[in-house]
């Protein structure tokens, strides 16, 4: 689809839920951050495998068994190419970002960094990816550090080089801040990690679905992403790691399908991916992923950038002629994610009104309780927007927020 034939009401047409009301009012969807709507084909290939072919995978020799087979490792390989790994061996099905995660913590840190050794993080992680690192040096005598976040929501880039020392083993970084909408100089930080022979990991969750990902041009050593932030299902993401490391690190989860050979002397594991995939997976998800997947191709990237750009733009300019309201994160580089505050009125009292007007936007921490105090908040209001979002929605949300001020 070139840039001209790029049609958001037929992009639109895809998402039963946005032609709902909400109190009386037609949907205005803005919490894409937390998790964004399903498009048709999404919930039709859910519906497909338990209505058509529901079987377990890798088990069975009859005809539903390969056909559920067949179609989960086409996501496996769809996976690959969308996020270009050299190989499907390298992604591994999980329940999410959150898994992925710990998954790295206890497999790779757990086993290949030595008390004292360091881990660096930043400022602006999610909670998910501080606490995995938390519990695993608290349990190991590892050390954690955090890189500062500047007052526009950059990452300060002279921090992080003065935290990197010889016991520096390990980074995990967030690609896009599900707080402040920053993109982060993702490259140029893992280019200095390489230099430092330090293993890197990217937190991708909110930047998968509004830029292109291209792991070996980042030259990451682990990606994970999840798939419910991607206009696909819940309960379904992936670690993307590099095959040399994934082969040396020992399973997450013992289980069914994680074996080679069981006996009670010794037990062998599966070759990758399915080392890491213990037990049954959650399957029609993983089916319903891989249109998500195609849903986003289709319309492609160059499309999906310039759109959302020109949405990004243009909720700035409406937002920042609101008087009292006071946007956190200011980034040159960032996404259409807008955590404000506003003047007289609390967050939470916000999302209420909001939300008798139709209106869906998070309140809260956005679970970063630590960039908050960062920013000695106890919560903002969260606008995120995705590629089914329109200027006519900003307008509204605008029109409502100017009425309750005055
Ligand atoms: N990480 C999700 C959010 O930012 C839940 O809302």
């Amino acid at each position: 689809m070139s840039v001209k034939s790029f049609n958001l009401v037929k992009i639109r047409d895809q998402f039963p839920i946005l032609n709902k009301k909400i109190n009386n009012h037609q949907l205005v969807y803005f919490d894409n951050a937390a998790t964004t709507q399903k498009p048709k084909k999404v919930i039709n290939a859910i519906n497909e495998y338990y209505s058509e072919y529901n079987a377990n995978i890798h088990r069975g020799i009859h005809t539903l068994a390969e056909k559920a087979t067949i179609e989960y490792e086409k996501t496996r390989k769809s996976v690959s190419q969308f996020i270009n790994s050299k190989s499907e061996k390298e992604i591994i099905f999980t329940r999410g970002t959150t898994e992925g995660i710990n998954l790295i913590a206890s497999s790779f840190v757990k086993n290949f960094l030595k008390k004292e050794d360091e881990i660096i993080i930043s400022e602006m992680e999610h909670h998910s990816n501080i606490v995995p690192w938390q519990m695993i040096c608290e349990e190991n005598g590892i050390v954690l550090k955090t890189i500062n976040v500047l007052e526009n929501g950059e990452i300060d880039l002279d921090n992080f080089k003065e935290l990197i020392n010889d016991k520096t083993k390990f980074l995990s970084i967030v690609h896009t801040s599900n707080t402040l909408g920053t993109v982060n100089p993702i490259k140029q930080i893992i280019e200095i990690c390489k230099k430092n022979n330090i293993t890197t990991m990217v937190d991708g969750a909110q930047a998968s679905a509004h830029s292109k990902i291209n792991v070996q041009d980042l030259n990451c050593d682990f990606f994970v992403l999840s798939a419910h932030k991607m206009y696909g299902p819940t309960g379904v993401g992936i670690v993307y790691g590099k095959e040399e490391i994934l082969e040396k690190m020992p399973p997450y989860m013992g289980g069914g399908e994680m074996i080679k050979e069981v006996n009670f002397l010794k037990t062998t594991y599966n070759e990758l991916p399915y080392k890491f995939e213990a037990g049954t997976p959650n399957i029609g998800d993983v089916i319903g992923f891989n249109k998500a997947l195609n849903f986003i191709s289709d319309i492609g990237f160059d499309n999906i950038s310039s759109y959302e750009k020109k949405l990004k733009d243009y909720a700035s300019n409406s937002l920042n002629k609101i008087d009292g309201l006071k946007i956190i994160g200011n980034s040159k580089n960032k996404i259409g994610i807008f955590s404000f505050t506003l003047k007289k009125v609390h967050y939470y009292d916000l999302g209420l009104l909001l939300d008798s007007k139709g209106i869906a936007i998070r309140t809260g921490h956005h679970c970063t309780q630590p960039l908050m105090d960062k920013f000695n908040l106890e919560g903002t209001a969260r606008v995120s927007l995705a590629i089914y979002n329109s200027k006519e929605e900003i307008d509204y949300f605008v029109e409502k927020i100017k009425k309750l001020i005055n």
